[in-house]
């Protein structure tokens, strides 16, 4: 079995780390990159050692040869249809035409097949892809991260340190969020890109933390007192979500509309991980709560 990965998204910020990982592991790494990909971000990917390969995804001939010999296709596409059900149908097609055994869609979310269609509209075009993959002759894994790490540091209502405030749902104040750090995904996704033997679904968590536990670690880290703030049942939230959907469509062709931060805050209240699978991979060393509360104290990245 060849150890040639194509990556689909490697301008990104996950793909560009993945292929980083990829390239460290000593795979051999070929990147898809399209007319309008940044310049700069492709040429760092050829500094690197990826070996880019400029198409337009409707080319299904140049797909197909893209996909010669890989032993797996790797998604990191974001986006809406076009992105998550289109370019990566496009994708999918050509890596089974060419005979790659295995895929990895782009899905580095919470595990949405907890969820109903609706819950949550960027996750309704994963599970549509998902159900075009389970249709394919091809192995798949995908990898749920939960939350990254990093949207903690805008302020949401979850981590808000101006008004001192953790998020509180009813009947939710011991329900433990999953957050992984885009940096420990894209250490994950590399490995899980290179065993043959990866399962359908992937589950990880750098950690998982609850509102009361949210409350004692910021009041920690911080040194000012921090409280949980109620915000109604979550069924009240999920209908507050659908009104203000529905009085805001120009956001139907916005990636991250008001209504879909709102749905992300929903899912990770409404879905989490059971079990995780951290040690599949024994070489990564998670980014922990604390770590994380310290990077936003000390205004950096999460
Ligand atoms: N769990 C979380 O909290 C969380 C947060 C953020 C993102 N994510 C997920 O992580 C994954 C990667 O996201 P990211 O932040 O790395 O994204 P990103 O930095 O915005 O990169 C997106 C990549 O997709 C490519 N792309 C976009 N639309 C395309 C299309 N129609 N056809 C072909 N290529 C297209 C872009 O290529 P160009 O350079 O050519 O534009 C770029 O390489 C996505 O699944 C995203 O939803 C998860």
């Amino acid at each position: 079995m060849s150890n040639i990965i194509l990556i689909a998204g490697a301008t990104g910020d996950l793909g560009g780390r993945l292929s980083k990982h990829l390239i460290g592991k000593g795979a051999q790494v070929r990147a898809l990159v399209r007319e309008e990909s940044d310049p700069v971000k492709v040429g760092n990917l050829r500094q690197s050692g990826v070996e880019v390969i400029p198409l337009c995804f409707a080319d299904e001939s140049g797909l197909i040869a893209a996909c010669q010999g890989v032993s797996c296709v790797v998604s990191v596409l974001a986006g809406l249809r076009e992105a998550i059900v289109t370019a990566q149908q496009q994708l999918l097609d050509a890596a089974v035409k060419a005979g790659v055994p295995r895929f990895i869609p782009s899905d580095f979310c919470t595990d949405f097949t907890q969820l109903m269609p609706g819950d949550n509209r960027n996750f309704d075009l994963r599970m549509e892809f998902k159900s075009i993959l389970d249709s394919r002759p091809i192995r798949a894994t995908s990898v749920f991260n939960g939350a990254f790490t990093y949207v903690l540091n805008h302020d949401i209502p979850l981590l808000d340190t101006r008004t001192k405030t953790i998020a509180d749902y009813e009947g939710k104040a011991d329900w433990r969020i999953d957050f992984t750090s885009i940096a420990d995904t894209a250490a994950f996704t590399a490995s899980a890109a290179l065993d043959d033997d990866a399962p359908r679904l992937l589950r990880i968590a750098g950690f998982q933390v609850s509102p009361n536990e949210l409350v004692a670690l910021s009041g920690r880290v911080f040194d000012q007192p921090f409280a949980l703030k109620s915000q109604g049942s979550l069924p009240e939230f999920a209908a507050y979500i659908k009104k203000v959907r529905a009085d805001q469509p120009q956001g139907e062709s916005q990636l991250y509309p008001q209504w879909q931060q709102m749905q992300y805050l929903y899912s990770m209240f409404a879905a989490h991980h059971h079990a995780v699978d951290n040690d599949r991979y024994p070489d990564i060393d998670w980014q922990t709560a604390a770590g994380t509360l310290e990077k936003i104290k000390n205004k950096k990245i999460a």
